[in-house]
């Protein structure tokens, strides 16, 4: 066992409540309605294991929450001050001009994912997906109008179709690309302690997604180094829903799927947190073996939890529309019992906290 402490019970305030960091070797899941404290509790979790634990990270972060995990409070105790500044983090960033900026290759994609970005499928759009096929994609420098101008003077029509629809779509222009520069796929393979990858911050529907196809097409392809990872997707609903929106979404589904069901024992460990277990697909979903449960009101969503996490005592689950901010019920392999938790205090900065409504002031109302 490797026990994290993560704040103090609900019942017996001065007693801490503790989980096991050695059961992150399966997967999680984090629900709770929105404002519920699930990010930042996530938080708290990161934190410990980033503390008690030598286990690489990486974060699929929609709203730019964790972007900040390297920077300690000012009243964190100063060892631990010394060991987050001393930690390897890395961060990538797409919400801020900040530097560096999230990018992959293109080329890191499996051929389907390649498709799937062109919204091309291989029967109906079978010509057009054969001349993507056969492209040159030998690595290198690239450049976008001389790439573009080939495909449009190819003597093959479908190459030609092919680069309308890639001009079409404005593939090329998504902030995404490395273009033959440094990808952050290189750096979670790495492993660093962390490495959050802001998605938040692209224009195009399908970029997030495409990074994070990205990155776990990677980790899938790799399995067999059985390097072990955490692979954290906060808003997990933006990432595997039950049913897919586009093609890109599908592709990403079908993977966490895999990972979900397979990638234990290459350690690819999920972490999904989000506000709704609906929300998700359940075939991701049910392969999870660790719940943290945070405030949830509904009935339907809680029915939900009681199916899927059935070791889970009802009369426990009914006390959850009843939590306060920050409370949470946790059960399944890391809580040697369930156990009702008040979460303790981030010792790193929030990224993006909530906003509040500001009081009005002399002179704003309507004239
Ligand atoms: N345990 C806590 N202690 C102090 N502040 C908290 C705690 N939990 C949550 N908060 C604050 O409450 C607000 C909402 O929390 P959080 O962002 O974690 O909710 P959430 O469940 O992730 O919501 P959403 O589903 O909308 O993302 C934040 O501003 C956060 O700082
Ligand atoms: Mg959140």
């Amino acid at each position: 066992m490797i026990p994290l402490t993560i704040g103090t019970t609900v019942d017996f305030p001065d007693r801490p409540a503790v989980i096991d960091a050695s059961r992150f070797n399966r997967h999680t899941f984090w629900c709770g309605q929105s404002g519920s404290g699930k990010t930042y509790a996530l938080g708290v979790v990161l934190e410990q294991l980033l503390l008690e634990t030598a286990l690489s990270i990486a974060v699929l972060d929609p709203n730019a929450d964790f972007v900040k995990l390297s920077h300690t409070r000012t009243e964190a105790d100063p060892t631990v001050r010394k060991r987050f500044a001393d930690m390897d983090i890395r961060v990538f960033h797409s919400s801020t001009p900040n530097e560096p900026q999230l990018h992959a290759r293109y080329i890191e994609l499996s051929v389907r994912s390649q498709a799937a970005v062109g919204r091309l499928d291989p029967i109906q759009d079978g010509e057009e997906y054969n001349a993507l096929l056969h492209l040159d994609k030998t690595p290198g420098s690239f450049d976008k109008q001389r790439f573009l101008d080939a495909l449009f003077n190819s003597e093959d029509p479908a190459r030609r179709r092919l680069g309308m629809r890639i001009d079409n779509l404005e593939i090329l222009n998504w902030p995404l690309w490395a273009f033959g520069g440094a990808s952050a796929v290189d750096t979670v393979n790495e492993r660093p302690r962390m490495t959050v990858l802001d998605v938040g911050g692209f224009a195009h529907v399908a970029e997030p997604q495409t990074a994070a196809l990205c990155i776990l097409e990677h980790l899938w392809q790799h399995r067999m180094d059985k390097k072990p990872i955490l692979i954290v997707l906060d808003e997990a609903h933006n990432f595997c829903p039950p049913v897919p929106h586009n093609s890109v979404e599908a592709q990403l589904t079908q993977q966490l799927i895999q990972i979900a069901a397979e990638g234990r024992k290459f350690g690819l460990w999920l972490f999904l947190s989000t506000q709704r277990p609906t929300k998700i697909h359940p075939n991701v979903l049910s392969q999870c073996d660790n719940l943290g449960l945070m405030r949830m009101n509904s009935p339907r969503d809680l029915a939900e939890i009681a199916d899927v996490f059935g070791f889970v005592p009802q009369h426990l689950l009914d006390r959850s529309p009843k939590f306060r901010k920050g409370e949470a019920l946790f059960a399944g392999a890391f809580s040697d019992e369930p156990q009702f938790v008040r979460i303790g205090r981030r010792l790193t900065a929030e990224g993006g906290s909530d906003l509040s409504v500001e009081p009005r002031t002399a002179g704003s109302g309507r004239v």
